[in-house]
Parts: structure tokens; sequence; C-alpha cells
């Protein structure tokens, strides 16, 4: 299949929901990270997805809103602190977990009672989700177990040939994947994101729980998707909190091809072939780069400001587990 390069221009998002309501797949910007697109109501589109991402059958996938409207076919139970969550949140990254309407398709939730939603404050993603008029379920647009994409060339990376098509919506501006929220019983964060667990404690004034920490492969999850290795790329990541272990492990292990992601100023006598900056807007563009390069090697220099982003620390942490 030929993948159909798309432009943000109107007649291309209407021709990208045609698409979509005959049931092909779309990858999309969003301002987190590229969706792969299937209408809900197309459950073999659907199906589709699980199949060229090469997914887990259990991991539940995220219906997307352009409007509030649209949450009546996905649930019929919108608590007052659901309402107050998509007043401070809505549009932007933030997942909320509902309780699944009655009619919902399996398919949709992998079998959960519950159902992940979310509204994307990009207006590409807007605008397309306008036109189809429906809710499109959407996971990042990445092969799994790939880092997420963050331009439409990495989705291509990943799935060309094997969707209909990509919007070419420029780089995402927050980089990392939403904020997953549970609030089907006292509210979990179950992925951490840019919206922090203070953030929301501070709108609807309750503790929120978080997930983080209590990953246990073996153990039943309430998020199917935080027990798989992600955001990996293809040399090992070595995570490091110092600038002398960084030096240590360097002279231990003299890679060819090393790079070294930090924030941090690196004397030039050190034996680095590439240094990249550490943040979430180019953690994924910098793993999909050393992949490239072919780099044996990849250090993560910590500071104590990027060990305070509980957001970006988990994907770290997931991207150097083996
Ligand atoms: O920012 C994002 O959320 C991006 C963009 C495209 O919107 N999407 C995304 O989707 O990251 P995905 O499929 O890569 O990750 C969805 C996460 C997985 O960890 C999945 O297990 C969890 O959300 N999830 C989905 N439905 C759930 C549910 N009903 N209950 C608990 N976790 C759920
Ligand atoms: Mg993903």
């Amino acid at each position: 299949m030929k993948t159909i390069r798309l432009s943000t221009s109107n007649s291309d998002i209407q021709q990208a929901a045609k698409l979509l309501c005959s049931g092909e797949l779309v990858a999309f910007p969003t301002e987190t990270v590229y969706g792969l697109g299937a209408s809900i109501l197309q459950p073999q589109a659907i199906t589709a997805i699980y199949t060229v991402k090469g997914r887990a059958k259990d991991n539940p996938l995220i219906a997307h809103i352009s409007d509030r409207s649209q949450l009546s076919l996905l649930t019929d139970e919108v608590s007052d602190m659901a309402h107050i969550l998509m007043d401070a949140f809505f549009p932007g990254p933030l997942t909320i977990v509902f309780p699944k309407h009655p009619t919902l398709s399996p398919v949709v939730t992998s079998g959960l009672e519950t159902i992940a939603v979310r509204m994307p404050s990009h207006p590409v993603a807007h605008a397309l989700i306008a036109a189809c008029r429906v809710p499109l379920v959407a996971p990042s647009a990445n092969l799994s177990g790939h880092p997420s994409p963050t331009t439409a060339q990495h989705v291509l990376q990943d799935l060309d040939t094997r969707i209909a098509a990509v919007i070419d919506g420029g780089t995402c501006t927050v980089g990392i994947e939403s904020t997953v929220l549970d609030i089907t019983q006292n509210p979990i964060i179950l992925r951490p994101g840019i919206i922090t667990k203070e953030e929301i404690e501070h709108v609807i004034k309750t503790p929120v729980a978080s997930i983080v920490g209590a990953i246990d492969t073996e153990a039943p999850v309430a998020s199917p998707g935080m027990k798989y290795r992600h955001y990996a790329p293809n040399a090992p990541v070595v995570v490091l909190k110092s600038l002398p272990l960084l030096e240590e492990e360097l002279q231990k292990n003299p890679y060819k091809q090393s790079m070294v992601i930090t924030n941090q100023q690196l004397s030039p006598s050190l034996p680095v072939s590439f240094v990249r900056p550490l943040t979430e807007y180019d953690l994924y563009a910098n793993f999909r780069e050393a992949n490239t390069l072919g780099v044996d090697r990849i250090y993560i220099l910590l500071d104590s400001d990027i060990q305070k982003h509980v957001g970006l620390m988990n994907r770290i942490e997931k991207a150097s587990q083996t």
C-alpha cells in the first residue's frame, strides 16, 4: 500500500477524514506524539491497528474526541470530578479513564470495562476528529516497543506502506505521551506525563495515587500498556546521575560510537561521539537518531531538575530497562 503524505490544508484533512470513515488507518499529529487513528465505528480498522503496530491484544486504546458531546458514545457515567477535570485540562495532554458505555465494542477497550478518553489540543487533530464527527481511537503511531513518533518522518520510519496516510503537522510540542488518570475508583495516575499529580490534586482537591514505581511484569496491571518495554532505541541506554560516573563509564567502555544525552556542559576531551540535549521535546527524536547513526551505547546524564520531572524520568527508566 502506498502511504499518502497529506498536508494540514483543509482539503487534505477532509481527505484523511474520508479515509478514516471508510475504514482506513491515518496517522495524525497531536500535541503529545503522533497518533495512528481509526474510526470508533470501524471495528476492522481498530483490529488492524494491533496488527500494523505489532501491539499486544490486551493493551487498550485511547479514544480521542473533539467535543464533549462525543463522550456519550463512550461512557454514560460522567461524574462531577470528571467535569472538573475536563474543565481544567481538556483540550490537552490528559487522558481520563471512565467506565465504558455498555454498547461500546470490546475491541476498543481490549475487553476492559473502562475506556480511556482524551481531547487533543492540536488544531489538526481537533479538525480531523471534528470532520469525522465520531471519536478516533489512536495509539502512538510507532511500531510497538519503538520510541513514539514526534514527527511525520518518524511515523514513516515505522509504518510506511502499512497505513493509508499520514498528515504532516510538523514537530509535536509536548513530546511525551499524555498523563493517563483513572477516575473509575480513587483517582490514580496510570502513566505520568506533562500534567502532574500535583496539578491534578490542586484542581480536584483530592489526593491522587500513582502507579509509577509499582511496575511488576507478573502482577495484574491496571493499565496494561505499562508492563511492556517501551520507548526503546536499539542501543543499550545507561542512566547516570553525575559527571564523574559518566567519565568512569566512558573509560570502562570505550565504545566507538556513543551518544550522551544531557543538559550539562561536557569537556571536549571526553571520548563521546554525539551530545544531545535532554528534554521531553526531543528524547524520542534523539533515540531515533541514535538508531540511524548506529551508536553502540546511549548515556543519559541526569541533573536535579530532570530527576524531578516524573513523566520524563518514567520514559527514561523504561527505555533503560532490558
Ligand atoms: O498522548 C497520548 O496519549 C498518545 C496520543 C496519540 O494521543 N497516545 C498514546 O496511546 O500514547 P498509546 O496507545 O501508545 O498508550 C495508551 C496507554 C497505554 O498504556 C494503555 O494501556 C493505556 O493508555 N490505556 C488505554 N485504555 C485504558 C484503560 N481503559 N484503562 C487503563 N489504561 C488504559
Ligand atoms: Mg504507545
